[in-house]
């Protein structure tokens, strides 16, 4: 990982990453005068990032464009981005960052685009060199070292998630994703960790857990993470529960090859993104008590496959009639969601690769979110979004389309119309909470097929940042 640190002074002898707002911020940087008229030019011209080569270092520059003031500090952090990948292909391994500006979250988001374009996964490379970038200083009398150790730390767990997100499942089937918890929280402290294994899982009667592990050889597991610290702000916790499928075939719905079924190792990304979530409140000692649940499975039309029809008993007693196995999500986060009512949580949130619908209704850039819980937590969710630029689209929540899931035979079926399948999956799992409720869906932006800007291709660790930044501030942080 890149690593940030603190630095109280500018050095002339290292290679700089500045940002400026107008020219004469150029004259602040001390450089040659040839340097600067370079620089000067690329800008000039429209680039983002104008580079050159001075006394031996190299310099580079991002000018902050005019504009809304939340849409710079996105520029800003795709220039670094920009940046880390010209000091990688130069195989840099430091570097500082600087600005002649008073503002320090500019250059902290410089920081953070660099620190999250850093990162590749190389664990089954056999050859090559991973990203050079090892570690950032930054500079600036306003930055001090517990926002640098927030975004180190931060930055961690995104990667964290990124990396059990591209992990396939050969590697990753559900006992190893509560391994891979277990160390977590093994390393965090105030975070406990309990992980029910199958045996437990049957002993509770979560059904819908049950129902799509069947195909499968590998059993489930119900991963259960807290964090409850001495002085919370909370009286009952917030749950955050994410969807744990290490791998999704549709089962005996099963999804056409080749491409439907490519990605789907992507499917546990709402439960990686629960996990880096809670560590980082842990980590930073946020005064929020807080849980997450993922349950964990595998999806797959083994021989005793759950199948269309089935009648599916809940944990909650509540009866399900399967009309889609490939409707798995709704069926482990039910069960989750019931589980999470002995917390009397104040709010609980889903966060899932649910459904084809929300990427196809709004792609990549950002996730479909809805729910019960009030416009305050609505619009809490929504700037912690524009904030960190993991954006929340919010979808209605009409009742209307609670008939959809009305079945002959059960309380509810597993399916709704040919419309709206986006809603319709939040709203089954709607059913089986009483609390306040929000439902995520990151189906879209959790895996990218070409790298954008700081999120590279593959896993985005998308909704760590977007909790994290959430939870900051339900904690007054
Ligand atoms: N894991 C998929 C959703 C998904 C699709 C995630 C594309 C990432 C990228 C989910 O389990 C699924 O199969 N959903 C079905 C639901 C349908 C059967 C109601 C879908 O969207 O087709
Ligand atoms: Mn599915
Ligand atoms: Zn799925």
């Amino acid at each position: 990982m890149v690593i940030l640190e603190k630095r109280d002074r500018s050095r002339t002898d290292l290679d700089t990453m500045a940002v400026i707002r107008t020219r004469t911020h150029l004259r602040a940087l001390d450089l040659p005068r040839e340097a600067s008229v370079h620089l000067s030019e690329q800008l000039d011209n429209g680039a983002a990032v104008a580079t050159t080569r001075s006394d031996g270092r190299l310099m580079l520059v991002h000018q902050v464009g005019k504009g809304p003031r939340a849409g710079s500090v996105e520029q800003v952090r795709r220039a670094g981005a920009e940046m880390a990948a010209l000091l990688n292909s130069s195989g840099k391994g430091t570097a500082q960052l600087l600005t002649p500006l008073n503002d320090a979250d500019l250059v902290l988001a410089l920081a953070e685009g660099a620190m999250l374009g850093g990162y590749q996964f190389r664990k089954y490379k056999t050859s090559g060199n991973g990203p050079s970038l090892k570690s950032l200083s930054l500079v600036h009398k306003k930055v001090d070292a517990r926002t640098v150790q927030e975004l180190n730390d931060l930055t961690a767990s995104v990667y964290l998630a990124r990396d059990l997100v591209n992990e396939p499942v050969s590697f990753l089937n559900a006992t190893q994703f509560s391994a891979e918890i277990r160390t977590l929280a093994r390393n965090t402290s105030g975070l406990k960790v309990q992980v029910l294994d199958k045996a437990q899982i049957e002993a509770l009667g979560m059904g819908g857990l049950l129902a799509v592990n069947k195909g499968s050889v590998d059993p489930p597991t119900f991963n259960i993470l807290e964090y409850r610290p001495k002085r919370a702000v909370n009286r009952s916790p917030i749950v955050l529960i994410g969807k744990g499928v290490v791998y999704d075939t549709g089962g005996l719905s099963l999804k056409p090859t080749p491409h439907s079924m490519d990605h789907m190792k992507c499917d546990m990304a709402g439960g990686a993104a629960v996990i880096g979530a809670i560590a980082t409140a842990a980590q930073r000692a946020l005064p929020l008590h807080v849980v997450a649940l993922v349950p964990a499975t595998d999806n797959r039309p083994g021989g005793n496959a759950f199948a269309p029809g089935d009648v599916v008993r809940m944990y909650n007693g509540m009866t399900v009639e399967v009309m889609n196995s490939d409707a798995e999500g709704r069926m482990i986060l039910a069960d989750a969601l019931c589980y999470a009512e002995r917390y009397s949580p104040e709010l609980v949130i889903t966060m899932a690769t649910l459904t084809g619908a929300a990427a196809r209704a709004i792609g990549t850039q950002g996730m479909v979110g809805m729910g019960t819980a009030n416009d305050r937590i609505m619009n809490e969710l929504v700037s912690a979004g524009e904030r960190m630029h993991e954006r929340v689209a919010v979808f209605p929540f009409w009742e209307e389309y609670d008939k959809e899931l009305s079945s002959e035979i059960a309380d509810l079926k597993n399916l709704g119309g040919d419309s709206a399948g986006m809603i319709t999956a939040g709203k089954f799992l709607a059913r089986f909470t009483q609390r306040p409720f929000v439902h995520l869906d990151i189906a879209g932006p959790a895996f990218l097929m070409a790298a954008d800007g700081y999120r590279p291709r593959g896993g985005t660790g998308i909704g760590v940042r977007l909790l994290y930044s959430f939870l900051r501030d339900r904690a007054h942080m």
